[in-house]
């Protein structure tokens, strides 16, 4: 595909149902190439991941997108924020007719700037070509990421209290974010209180972690230990259960494995391809951590 046969422009708040319609089709092929069944159905997902892509969007470090000059049809688009100085690519999809033609490189240059954010950050799929683009782009593959899916049951979590909180406890958030992902996520944190519910962990008369439910997509969860992962998420099933959920699932670093060991036992099972987390070097402590499912950023 020769650069005169597509405009790039900045993407507008009018590009955000055409792009995710993009990604649709993007992640659907990439899913039936691998052999997983497509389960998604878009006008319901989009129902789902409208608000997250909106604030997305609207709190973007950059975004990109491309049309077909011919007809104008939106044919792939690129996003990426910056949260202090973690600068991470939220979004790259091209529409399957279209890729490996070199789109998916003119727009990653656009949106993921080499040079900029003090750590460099990509939620990866395993598409071979997105791979070979990010290792240009100069990040690694650090760990691998799970979607991990189940039917959540009630448990008990003895030993830990679960306390909702508002905007006045965001501080603790905020502060338990930084010491294990080495950042905090200021722009975030309204959108989460408006949109998930927001929970403090205590246990033994201290503050032990943080987790952010809703009954369409769970995380970021955060504790300053691994151990107390577990409960967290016992305590999560048991809120899907009284809710009436039926399956619930997270986005799973392979190296967190007291949460990866704690929901295999309890039956969950793998449900899509795996990712990758990509950054420009090693950064934050991911045993005790689980990023936003669905799958977006970090
Ligand atoms: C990933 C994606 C955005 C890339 O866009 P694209 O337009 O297809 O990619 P490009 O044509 O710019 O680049 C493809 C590169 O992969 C390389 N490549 C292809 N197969 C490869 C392989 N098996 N091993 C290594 N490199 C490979 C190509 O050689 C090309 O690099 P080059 O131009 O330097 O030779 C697009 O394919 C896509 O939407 N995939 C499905 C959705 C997805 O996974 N998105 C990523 C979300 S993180």
């Amino acid at each position: 595909m020769r650069p005169a046969e597509f405009n790039i422009r900045r993407g507008t708040p009018a590009d955000n149902r055409p792009a995710f319609d993009v990604s649709m089709l993007a992640l659907k092929d990439l899913f039936v190439r691998q052999g997983y069944e497509w389960k998604l159905e878009s006008e319901a997902f989009w129902q789902v991941m409208e608000p997250l892509v909106s604030h997305v969007a609207e709190h973007a470090a950059e975004w990109w997108v491309a049309e077909d000059r011919s007809d104008g049809t939106l044919i792939g688009y690129a996003r990426s924020v910056e949260r202090d100085g973690l600068f991470e690519l939220s979004e790259l999809f091209v529409r399957p007719d279209r890729q490996s033609a070199g789109l998916g490189k003119v727009l990653l240059d656009k949106a993921f700037p080499s040079g900029r954010g003090e750590v460099r950050v990509i939620i990866a799929t395993n598409d071979v070509r997105g791979l070979a683009r990010y290792y240009g782009a100069g990040t690694a593959a650090r760990f691998v990421l799970f979607s991990l899916a189940g039917q959540p049951r009630p448990a008990a979590t003895e030993g830990y209290e679960a306390l909702r909180i508002g905007s006045e406890a965001i501080g603790e958030f905020a502060e338990m974010e930084q010491a294990v992902v080495g950042y905090a996520r200021h722009a975030d944190y309204p959108w989460l209180l408006k949109n998930r519910e927001i929970y403090k962990y205590r246990s033994g008369g201290r503050t032990v972690g943080f987790g952010c439910f809703s009954e369409t997509g769970q995380g970021p969860i955060v504790t300053l230990e691994p151990d107390d992962q577990p409960a967290i998420l016992l305590h999560f099933e048991t809120l899907a259960h009284s809710r009436g959920m039926e399956a619930l699932s997270f986005q799973v670093p392979s190296i967190n494995v007291g949460a990866m060991n704690h929901l295999l036992d309890r039956g969950y099972k793998f449900d899509s391809p795996p990712g990758l987390l990509m950054s420009s070097r090693d950064f934050g402590r991911f045993d005790r951590f689980l990023p936003f499912a669905p799958a977006i950023v970090l």
